[in-house]
């Protein structure tokens, strides 16, 4: 493991960090806590020390799992969870104000729930789920946000940005009121580096690189005969012609690159990981090979600067999530 300051706050993490919406238990089908918590401690042997769960992931379950783990590692493992939209919205909507969705009380009850389920006295870092930039002016999350960190229930705080709108953060990050932002960044969607990526490096904002595998797409795994069972998320994520569609430039991806298949997930965090920007990336990871696998990717150092250039050309501008 290689590790990187996460933005201005102290904390030192694992260019690899855990992605836990997977072992949530509901809306990624499949695997089973059993396998879940001996990937996630084999990643902790191998170095990892950031999880990103959410109260969200399985109405806490994925919170109790990472407690577990957390409280019984003998290394200090960094916490990051989310405030849920109290509407239940995701993404969150132009036009509904901030009342409905972060009201203060609500962001502090929030919080509450998520040290029980995690078993913690404090969480390293608390995040809003969803952010609209209409809310910049609003009170109710900086005053949910300085409560919390007042409290010393919460350590550091940031927003988990909307699918592929990395710009909706750039207004944000100027108040300096947050410490890090989350944002979707993998070989398909290199938008964060035109706005997002300088502007938090100049400001110290830790960034958090989540979906690097694109929900699988970038394992080289899924085409037409690929099946997710109905009330999978990914059911939904690659419905109707989609499959095909990622086949194809997946193909088309290795066919450029000269490489088989299986060399594309480490190509694809080693993409994450060659710009400075970012802090952690943080892919799902449920079985013990492909969390060590994983671990294994930042040692290999960022991608050549002629691999970048082939990488840059298979941009795919387009929102699944819809
Ligand atoms: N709005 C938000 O805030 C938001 C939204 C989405 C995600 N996230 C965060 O980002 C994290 C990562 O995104 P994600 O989990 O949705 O998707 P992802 O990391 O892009 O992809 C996960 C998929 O890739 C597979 N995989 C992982 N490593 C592999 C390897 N070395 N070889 C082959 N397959 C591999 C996983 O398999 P197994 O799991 O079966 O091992 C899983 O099917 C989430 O867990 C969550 O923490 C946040």
């Amino acid at each position: 493991m290689r590790y990187r300051k996460l933005g201005r706050t102290n904390i030192e993490i694992g260019a690899v960090g855990y992605g836990a919406w997977g072992i949530g238990g509901t809306q990624w089908l499949g695997g089973s806590d059993g396998e879940s918590l001996a990937a996630l401690r084999r990643a902790i042997e191998l170095g990892l020390n950031f999880i990103d769960t959410a109260l969200a992931y399985g109405a806490g379950h994925s919170e109790g799992l990472v407690g577990q783990v957390v409280r019984d590692a003998g290394s200090r493992i960094y916490v990051a969870t989310k405030i849920p939209p109290k509407n239940q919205l995701w993404p969150a909507r132009p036009g509904i104000g901030i009342e409905e969705v972060f009201p203060y009380d609500y962001m502090l009850r929030s919080t509450e729930r998520s040290l029980k389920n995690l078993g913690v006295e404090s969480i390293d870092l608390q995040q809003l789920h969803v952010w609209n930039p209409e809310w910049i002016g609003r009170d109710e999350w900086r005053r949910g946000f300085e409560e919390l960190k007042r409290s010393g229930k919460v350590q550091a705080v940031g927003i988990s940005i909307n699918d592929h709108q990395p710009d909706s953060a750039l207004e944000l990050i100027e108040t300096g009121l947050i410490d890090t932002v989350q944002t979707i960044y993998n070989i398909f969607d290199q938008s964060p580096e035109r706005k997002l990526f300088p502007l938090a490096l100049a400001r110290g904002i830790g960034v958090i690189a989540r979906v690097p595998l694109d929900e699988g797409s970038l394992t080289g795994a899924i085409d037409e005969h690929t099946h997710f069972a109905p009330g999978d998320f990914r059911a939904v994520y690659f419905a109707g012609d989609r499959k095909r569609q990622v086949r194809e430039h997946v193909e088309s991806l290795l066919r450029d690159l000269g490489v088989e298949a299986a060399s594309l997930p480490e190509i694809a965090l080693r993409f994450c990981l060659s710009q400075a920007a970012v802090s952690t990336v943080i892919p799902g990871m449920r079985s013990l090979r492909n969390a060590e696998a994983n671990c294994a990717a930042p040692a290999k150092g960022p991608l050549s600067e002629e691999t970048l250039a082939i990488l840059r050309r298979h941009a795919w501008d387009r929102n699944f999530y819809d």
